[in-house]
This record gives C-alpha cells, structure tokens and sequence, in this order.
C-alpha cells in the first residue's frame, strides 16, 4: 500500500476507535536526538547495550555500567518530547480506553504529559538499591560513582530491566490485557526483535485488532501487520493523529 493510503486508513481507523494500545521504542526518541540502541549512533567506547545492560555486567563491573550510564543520562538531559510524543498525549485524552507500552527508559512519555503508560523495561531517572529493593528517583547528572542507597548504605543500580532479567508481572499484565483487547494497535520505532514486545503485532491480530506499524525502515513486524508505514515517528505520528 502506497505511503498516503496507509496514512489515510489508519487515521479513519483511529478516528472511529474507543481502545487504542500504543508501542513504541528508541524510533520515537531518535527524533529528540536520543541515540537508538541497534544503530551505530548507541555505541559507547565500542561496547555494545547488550554488553552492558545485563546483570552479569554489573556484577563484574559496576562502575563501567554506571559510567555508561552516566553517558546515557549526559544525553538524554538534553533532549525534549517532540511532535509524535506530544501527539500520542492528545490521543490518550481523546480515546475512551487508551494504553501505551514504552520499551524506552528515557522519560520523554511522562514529561510530554503521558499519564497511562507501563515503561516495561524502566526507567533512567530511577535508582533501586540492590540490598533493600527500594526504587527512588534520582535526576543527577552525572550520578556519583559509585551511588549508595539513602536509606540502607547498599549499592544503587539502574531501575531498568536489564537483558535476561524478567519484566516486572504486573507490568507484563497490564501490557497484554490492553494488547488483546485494543481495536487499534499502533506500533511506533521498534525493531520487533525485543520480547515480549515482539510479540504484540501477532497478539493483537489474532485478537482481531487493526495493527499498524510506523518505521523508518522495515521490520520483522512489517509482515505481520494491517498497514505498515515508512517514515519518521515525528512527521507521520502527529498526521494520524491530529485533525483526524
Ligand atoms: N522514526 C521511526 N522509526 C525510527 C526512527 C524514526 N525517526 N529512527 C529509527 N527508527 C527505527 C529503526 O529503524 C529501528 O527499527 O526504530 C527502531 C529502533 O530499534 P532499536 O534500536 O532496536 O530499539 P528498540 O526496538 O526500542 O529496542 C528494544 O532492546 O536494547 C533493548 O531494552 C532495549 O528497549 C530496548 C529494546
């Protein structure tokens, strides 16, 4: 389907839909300057996200996991919501029933006014203290290395799921319940490689939900859904959404 046939199919649909589920991933940020984890722009001193965001990592090295981090947070205190953040805010206030999965941990839903969301895999501005679990924000840039919890004296680490750790249930739940029950689901810069993310597109078909995907480029999701769009989150977003 050409580009502008898409654009006008999922607008109608959005346009007539009480539920609508949202997910999206780094795509959505790259437009705020945000570096994406797969493109080569997320490298860090040669390593890889993968070679650092595990459990593992941080066990052998903390103080190289939160150096990175540090960067990361560097980074990501200068950027803003743009367009497609802010007019996924205009959707939630409008729809009846509306749920956005971010896999992003970099805030920029929340502070464009998101208010029903599940950030499945965390958040940046969020410490938890490995010895008594307890989870508080923390906005410094950089953060102290190494950083002690306030209450306990135990070491903090990111409040992010971490690559072979498990989503938080309740989070998992919510996410699925509003996958399976949506009418349209829109899927916004994600490469489908991540589960169980990448599992939403074949959920909520089988569902019998309208999916639709957004990408720069294609992904192993394109195949799967109703409409797949080529193109930037924050052009493409807000024309589906505004003015519908
Ligand atoms: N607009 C739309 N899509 C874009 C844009 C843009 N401006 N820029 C990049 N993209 C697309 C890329 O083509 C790619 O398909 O966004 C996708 C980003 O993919 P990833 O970097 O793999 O990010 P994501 O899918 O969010 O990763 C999932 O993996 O590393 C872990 O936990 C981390 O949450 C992350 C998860």
């Amino acid at each position: 389907m050409p580009p502008a046939a898409g654009i006008v199919e999922v607008k109608a649909r959005l346009a007539d839909a009480r539920a609508v589920t949202v997910l999206t991933g780094a795509g959505i940020s790259a437009d705020s300057g945000v570096p994406t984890f797969r493109g080569a722009d997320g490298l860090w001193r040669n390593y890889r996200a993968e070679d650092l965001a595990t459990p593992e990592a941080f066990a052998r090295d903390p103080r190289l996991v939160w150096e990175w981090y540090n960067w990361r947070r560097e980074i990501i205190a200068t950027k803003r919501p743009n367009p497609a953040h802010h007019a996924l805010v205009e959707l939630e206030q409008r729809v009846e029933r509306f749920w956005l999965i971010t896999q992003n941990v970099d805030g920029l839903h929340p502070d464009a006014g998101a208010r029903q969301l599940s950030e499945i895999h965390g958040n940046i501005w969020k410490v938890r203290c490995t010895q008594c679990r307890q989870v508080h924000r923390n906005r410094a840039v950089p953060i102290p290395i190494l950083p002690l919890c306030p209450a306990c004296g135990g070491l903090l680490r990111p409040h992010i799921v971490w690559f072979g750790e498990s989503l938080d249930p309740d989070d998992l739940d919510r996410s699925a319940a509003a996958v399976g029950s949506c009418e349209v689901l829109l899927i916004i810069g994600t490469s489908g490689l991540v589960y169980p993310a990448a599992a939403f597109a074949s959920l909520a078909k089988q569902a019998g939900s309208f999916v639709a995907e957004i990408n720069l480029d294609p992904t192993p999701n394109s195949e799967i859904v109703n409409v797949a769009i080529q193109g930037r989150a924050q052009a493409v977003v807000p024309e589906l959404i505004r003015s519908t």
